[in-house]
């Protein structure tokens, strides 16, 4: 009797978990999809997704509004720590014997190592697998991408899984190789820091480097007048953009909304379009500034997914939606999850040429969303053309385009849509 009661009472809660599942898909706009198979990048739910794009290795690699404070001590020495006389233009093998360099080279006994004593590693793993990268020395080797990242004095020591990086002398098994021998490695990208990884502007092929291990999903705290904000990359689909440069721009926005005397009240109702969002720091410290809201908006849709992640990571929270033609050449190959982003399968022709021929409708291109923002994926020249048919009024646009991208051009689009523009 008991039993059967609670056979019955576990089918009834069943059920019921059923129809709300089903609502809260609809609810966020993605049941069709789900119901075609053709969920959101093969994941039923934004949290799922969110989950999934954390890492591939278990690491936990984003980080939240929460573990921000903690992370900003990171790569801080401890007293022991002690900075090593390493010479950057020396050859290894002038300066130390090769085979004393393993996972306790330069170990202090808090267990961490000052990067240079890393790359050390590193550039020893080059030589045993014998590739030739002309002088070995450290400024020979491949560019570090430390994480969690952030502006300090200190000299950085790091701990375990807290380094990515980036070379283009390196295949898949050296890759592997330097993941699995030097603990701080948690992934190695193949390319160049020369090169601008995304779409430099809407007539630009778009560079992506490739991730030969591990997993490249960093962080950049960075440091603001307000509280200090979380941007958290997959390094692999972002350019190299470094916390201090960040950090300025932020300080010349607030520079510039300050010279304008808005009154709180003003402020408070400031619409404003962060027409090239990047990673989406700019509108996010406006958000946290206290402004109505703020329109995200990038060509390059990994910087949107980004931006998005990044405005949950810091504590706004974010709705992901999906909608059909935004994920039609991806899904339509099966293959389209974040972690194998294959940027031949994202066509921005056919947008360009569906503006042409006033096809677009940009809620098809509507990443996410929340109380005090948007998300588009569209070339701003498209947006644009968009808020000034639906007569949407915009205070500020801001633009933070590539350097060497003529902005005259973002700029009489920005200024056709917007009041004031603030080009930086
Ligand atoms: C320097 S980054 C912006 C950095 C950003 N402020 C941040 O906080 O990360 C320049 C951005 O312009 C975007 N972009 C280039 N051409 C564009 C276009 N026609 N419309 C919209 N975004 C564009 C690029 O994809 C890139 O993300
Ligand atoms: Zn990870
Ligand atoms: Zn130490």
């Amino acid at each position: 009797m008991i039993i059967s009661i609670t056979i019955i009472i576990y089918i009834i809660l069943l059920i019921k978990l059923m129809i709300f599942n089903i609502k809260f898909r609809d609810f966020m706009g993605i049941y069709k999809d789900v119901k075609n198979k053709r969920d959101f990048m093969g994941i039923e739910n934004p949290k799922e997704y969110l989950m999934a794009v954390e890492c591939s290795c278990e690491n936990n690699c984003m980080i939240t509004s929460k573990e921000i404070e903690k992370s900003l001590k990171a790569n801080d020495p401890c007293p022991q720590c002690k900075e090593p006389n390493i010479k950057k233009f020396k050859p290894l093998s002038d300066q130390f014997s090769l085979n004393d360099i393993d996972n306790d080279f330069g170990k202090c006994s808090c267990k961490k190592r000052s990067l240079d004593s890393v790359m050390v590693h590193v550039l020893k793993a080059i030589l045993d697998l014998n590739i030739d990268i002309g002088k070995n020395t450290l400024r020979n080797g491949p560019t570090p991408l430390i994480t969690p990242f952030y502006t300090t004095k200190n000299f950085p020591f790091i701990g375990e899984n807290s380094l990515v990086i980036l070379d283009d002398r390196l295949e898949k098994e050296h890759g592997k190789y330097i993941v699995e021998n030097i603990n701080e490695v948690k992934g190695v990208l193949k390319g160049s820091s020369h090169d601008t990884v995304g779409i430099k502007d809407s007539n630009s092929p778009a560079i992506v480097y490739e991730l030969l291990s591990g997993c490249d999903i960093r962080c950049d705290i960075l440091k603001s007048p307000l509280e200090p904000i979380a941007i958290n990359k997959i390094q692999r689909l972002s350019y190299l953009e470094f916390p201090k440069s960040m950090e300025n721009k932020i300080m010349k926005l607030c520079s510039y909304i300050k010279s304008k005397h808005y009154t709180g009240e003003k402020v408070a109702n400031l619409k404003i379009l962060d027409g090239t969002c990047g990673n989406g720091s700019l509108g996010i410290f406006l958000l946290k500034y206290g402004v109505k809201k703020v329109i995200f908006n990038d060509i390059w849709y990994p910087a949107t997914v980004t931006s998005s992640i990044n405005l949950q990571s810091n504590g706004f929270k974010t709705d992901f939606l999906s909608n059909e033609n935004n994920y039609k050449n991806n899904s339509e190959n099966n293959n389209f999850y974040f972690h194998n982003y294959n940027v031949h399968n994202f066509n921005k022709k056919n947008e360009i040429d569906d503006i042409k021929t006033n096809k677009i409708n940009p809620l098809n291109y509507k990443i996410a969303e929340g109380e005090k923002f948007e998300v588009y994926n569209l070339a701003i020249e498209n947006l644009a053309s968009n808020l000034k048919y639906n007569h949407e009024k915009i205070d500020i646009c801001i633009l933070d385009c590539f350097p060497n991208v003529n902005t005259s051009k973002f700029e009489k689009i920005a200024k056709s849509v917007a009041n004031d523009v603030w080009i930086i």
